[in-house]
């Protein structure tokens, strides 16, 4: 059991009705106020893993805590998870049902039976953390995909969960759509929101997170990002490809240009200011 874990998952497995097992004797913790991506190839379990954590699945074996606490599946025990951990689904279209945005993002608080002015409030909050006001009143149907993707999250947010969990967050948007996204997601672990999202961009988690999570068929291998993005036996392991940075961190390490404890470049803006310092000094 990790100590500062707001919800673990504990020796957990899972099969799908009539499947073979899809994840065994998984440990999985979430501290509070880490960002954390859920790294591994198509049909690694990725999904699977974050439908256990946000209670939309039930473990096979093993647990699922909250704050350390057994989680039961009543429902009083699924409220208090889900008032702490919200996921978001990789379609929109699984996730929003109301007629406008706004209608959309009221549903959770509404449903909690907190009164009119609070879920305003939270709605409001919600929409403007996802730079969408101004859809509040479009229907959700005549949205593009990022904008849909953007109302989706907005719902959970409306829920202010402490662990926001994202599925393929950034899949679909172009990069203006993706850059927004990661600009919203830093406001709201700014504010104090712990965020795990499932990706395999490899590039994007060495970037965002902090720490991550590789699914293998040995099991997921957690730790800070840096360090598990540069072990290439895992990369292999797990079907993943190197992270562009990783590349050019250990090219300019091996030419001596960047110093072993500096940590290296991650995206080409960034390569760009060390290149601009180099030349500085
Ligand atoms: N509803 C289901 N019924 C039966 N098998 C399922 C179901 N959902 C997923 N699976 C199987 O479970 C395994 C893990 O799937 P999961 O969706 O968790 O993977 P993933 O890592 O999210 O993949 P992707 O990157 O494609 O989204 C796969 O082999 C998949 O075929
Ligand atoms: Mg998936």
């Amino acid at each position: 059991m990790n100590p500062s874990a707001v919800v673990e998952l504990v020796g957990a497995g899972y099969a799908y009705e009539d499947g073979p097992a899809v994840l065994r004797g998984v440990d999985f913790a979430v501290p509070e106020g880490r960002s954390i991506a859920l790294l591994g190839r198509n049909g690694s379990g990725k999904t699977t893993m974050l439908r256990l954590l946000s209670g939309g699945l039930r473990c096979g074996s093993g647990r699922l805590l909250l704050e350390g606490r057994e989680v039961s599946y009543d429902r009083a025990g699924l409220t208090r998870l889900r008032t702490t951990v919200q996921l978001v689904v990789q379609d929109p279209d699984d996730q929003l049902f109301a007629a406008s945005v706004g209608q959309d993002v009221s549903f959770g608080p509404m449903n909690l039976g907190l009164p009119e002015t609070e879920v305003r409030e939270r709605v409001r909050e919600a929409l403007e953390a996802l730079d969408i006001t101004a859809l509040e009143d479009r229907p959700t149907h005549l949205l593009s995909y990022g904008q849909r993707k953007r109302a989706a999250i907005a719902g959970a947010v409306a829920m202010r969960p402490r662990v926001l969990v994202l599925d393929e967050p950034t899949a679909g948007l172009d990069p203006h759509g993706q850059e927004r996204l990661l600009a919203v997601l830093d406001r709201l672990r700014d504010a104090g929101t712990t965020v795990v999202m499932a990706t395999h961009d490899v590039d994007l988690a060495l970037r965002w997170a902090d720490d991550a999570a590789v699914l293998t068929p040995e099991g997921p291998r957690t730790g800070p990002v840096a360090g598990l993005l540069a072990d290439q036996a895992l990369l292999d392991a797990a079907g993943l490809r190197r992270p562009w940075g990783m590349a050019v961190t250990r090219l300019l390490r091996d030419r001596g240009l960047l110093g072993a404890d500096v940590p290296g470049p991650r995206t080409p803006e960034e390569l760009d200011a060390w290149a601009a310092a180099v030349r500085e000094a």
